[in-house]
């Protein structure tokens, strides 16, 4: 199967086909999640956290993402990448916002990027958009106002919440995101903008009825236990399997079993006498 695009992201929404999409921040989980069939990659500022170890997203650079989405565009011939621009890179003023994103197409490669806009950021979208990037938008919890916010807290509960994600949800359509992630708020208030709207909608903690579901790949694999969101779900433990297998390769080397034969390279007994009788 070819590249997903825009357009065939669409056309699964359009046919009622559910859309997977798992975050990957690295070239050999890249090809996995790709070999995998999965539609989309999201290469989140999550970074900071699940890979760098960082309290929170706030720390993502420019650089750090970029860098980390190259390895995941190289690693995707099927999957869609999309970019996660980080906090700082779409603030300040819409050529910023223009010259970041073309960074991450240019540089990276990437087939798509994403930022947490408001309001405040619909010209900024329209700009990308205008540039003919493909853009996701994201509404509900938005982990880089984590300040403001008081925390990572599900968002569309009250009415003035509610009426921030379906206006915003209505503004980035309008603006020309071709898809729009919904992060933690309730099952109902994504459905009811599913349905309002002409494009896919992700849920992350946006409960079933979306057009298709997101989860951060760390979560999935048990590789990241400091923050775990309501949403995440543990596929597997591979977090455990990793350490006991560490284990196991300690066990080994220190009782001698590691390296046997075939993990060793042989020479001539000549050449070790010429080498023995050189150095003494
Ligand atoms: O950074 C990320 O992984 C995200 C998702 C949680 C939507 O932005």
């Amino acid at each position: 199967m070819s590249k997903h695009t825009v357009k065939t992201i669409q056309a699964m929404r359009d046919n009622k086909e559910i859309i997977t999409m798992l975050t990957a921040y690295d070239y050999p989980t890249a090809k996995k999640v790709n070999d995998a069939g999965i539609d989309m990659i999201l290469v989140g500022d999550s970074c900071a956290m699940v890979v760098h170890g960082h309290p929170n997203t706030l720390t993502a650079t420019m650089d750090m993402m970029v860098l980390h989405c190259g390895s995941v565009a190289r690693a995707c011939d099927r999957t869609m990448v999309i970019a996660d621009m980080p906090f700082g890179s779409f603030q300040y003023s819409v050529e910023d916002t223009m010259k970041n994103a073309a960074r991450f197409v240019t540089e990276a490669g990437v087939d798509g990027v994403k930022f947490e806009a408001t309001h405040n950021h619909i010209e900024k979208t329209k700009a990308v958009v205008e540039m003919g990037i493909a853009c996701v938008g994201h509404v509900g919890l938005h982990p880089q106002a984590v300040g403001a916010l008081g925390g990572l807290k599900a968002q569309g509960r009250d009415i003035t919440s509610a009426r921030k994600v379906v206006s915003e949800a209505l503004a980035l359509q309008n603006a020309g995101c071709f898809s729009i992630i919904f992060e933690a708020v309730p099952t109902k208030l994504a459905d009811y903008v599913t349905k309002k709207l002409d494009i896919p909608t992700i849920s992350i903690g946006g409960g079933p009825k979306c057009s298709g579901q997101l989860l951060v790949t760390p979560d999935v694999l048990g590789l990241y236990d400091n923050f775990i969101p309501g949403f995440a779900k543990k596929y597997v433990d591979v977090g455990q399997i990793m350490t006991d297998t560490f284990k196991l390769y300690a066990t080994e080397v220190r009782e001698g079993l590691f390296p046997e034969k075939k993990h060793s390279y042989g020479m001539s007994d000549e050449v070790l006498e010429a080498i023995v009788k050189e150095f003494g």
